[in-house]
């Protein structure tokens, strides 16, 4: 039955639905990030939003599971600031998904500042194995999936520099995933990156030099992650995505869109809103309307705790809810994607 216009005018608003929306479609979750230590203590309206699986059936520690927090010191784990996330997301029974073990960036000083004349191949790649081996150890059995590497790769599609490749060379990708799999032998092992969301030379390179060798050589990897932190007036479009995710699945891969967001040039517009409405939707359509898209997650959702402003001067207005908690535009323009979803019904999980 359908309802008239004017009973959902004054229906209590069923507003908390997105998760249960995704599941719907087909897909696994759609989920945000959070910090959620600072933010818990900062706002109880955030906090009630964050904690609805009905909004969101996965998390991601936005900073707590990276190298900095867990391996301040080379072999001092530190648990306590990934904790936070994941022991909320357990008591909500949320999904997570852990983020991440390999990373050239927010590493801990100790592994940057010992030189690459002082570490060897060998001392780093035993370093390397010892904090992938003991984080993903210690959340064994809770993560749906890891990020094993992030970002490894330059829009050119040649491999990034940084202390793992200068000293361990390409096959620093390889060792990481392996010991992943040893750690946490049940999780879905990810490569993920930004700018991969439509076809271009670096989207090309996770087939060449990340997917195409992993594979070849047996090395477990399961998904690619697009980040997806996309700018309203250059963002890719839902055909560009659906090619990306192929481009990805054709090799078997699962594929998730991992940190949304659409910035926007400040102050705010309606034209603006309404440009960034139709890029949520269709990264969320290009996700929906393909089988091995698994899930999204929004790289947090109230503006107020977004990564943007502080990174790019000028803009803002990245998320799904303005410091006041009234909706984005943008969060209809993902409801209407999820309702328009095409997954096949067979692929049905409960929420
Ligand atoms: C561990 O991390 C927490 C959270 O960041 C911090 O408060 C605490 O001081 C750290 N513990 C040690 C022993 O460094
Ligand atoms: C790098 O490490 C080597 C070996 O420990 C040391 O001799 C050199 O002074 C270091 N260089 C810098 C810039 O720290
Ligand atoms: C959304 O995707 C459609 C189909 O690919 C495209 O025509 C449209 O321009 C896209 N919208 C935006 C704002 O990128
Ligand atoms: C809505 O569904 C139609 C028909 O399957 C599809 O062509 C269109 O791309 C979908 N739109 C979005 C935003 O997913
Ligand atoms: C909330 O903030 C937005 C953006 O500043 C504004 O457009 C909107 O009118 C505000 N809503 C309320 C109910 O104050």
């Amino acid at each position: 039955m359908r309802f008239s216009l004017l009973s959902l005018a004054v229906l209590p608003l069923a507003s908390a639905q997105l998760n249960k929306l995704a599941v719907k479609a087909g897909l696994k979750y759609f989920g945000t990030a959070s910090d959620v230590v600072s933010v818990k203590a900062l706002d109880a309206t955030y906090a009630s939003i964050l904690s609805d699986r009905k909004e969101f059936g996965q998390l991601t520690a936005a900073n707590g599971q990276k190298w900095f927090a867990v391996e301040p010191e080379q072999n001092v784990f530190n648990y306590t600031y990934g904790e936070e996330l994941t022991r909320y997301a357990r008591r909500n029974k949320q999904l997570l998904r852990c983020h991440n073990l390999v990373w050239h960036s927010q590493l801990a000083p100790w592994v940057e500042t010992t030189n690459t004349t002082a570490w060897t191949k060998e001392s780093l790649t035993k370093a390397m194995v010892n904090h992938v081996t003991h984080e993903a150890r210690h959340w064994r059995g809770q993560c749906y999936a890891w990020d094993v590497v992030n970002e490894a790769l330059n829009d050119d599609g040649t491999f990034r520099d940084s202390i793992f490749l200068r000293v361990i060379g390409e096959e620093y990708i390889a060792i990481a995933f392996k010991a992943a799999h040893a750690a946490d032998p049940h999780a879905k092992l990810y490569y993920n990156d930004y700018n991969l969301e439509s076809p271009s030379p670096k989207v090309t390179a996770v087939t060449e030099k990340i997917i195409k060798p992993l594979l070849k050589a047996r090395v477990p990897i399961h998904g690619i992650g697009m980040q997806a932190h996309l700018v309203w007036n250059r963002a890719p479009t839902l055909d560009n995505m659906i090619a990306a995710i192929d481009s990805y699945a054709v090799h078997g891969l699962e594929v998730a869109i991992t940190e949304l967001d659409v910035r926007i040039d400040l102050p705010e517009s309606d034209v603006k809103m309404q440009i960034q409405k139709e890029v949520f939707a269709n990264a969320t359509g290009a996700c929906v309307q393909r089988k091995a898209c698994v899930g999204l997650t929004v790289w947090d959702f109230w503006d107020p705790v977004s990564w943007v402003p502080g990174v790019f001067e000028g803009q803002g207005a990245a998320t799904l809810y303005y410091a006041n908690f009234t909706k984005h535009p943008a969060y209809d323009g993902i409801m209407g994607a999820l309702k328009n979803g095409t997954k096949d019904k067979w692929h049905h999980h409960h929420y």
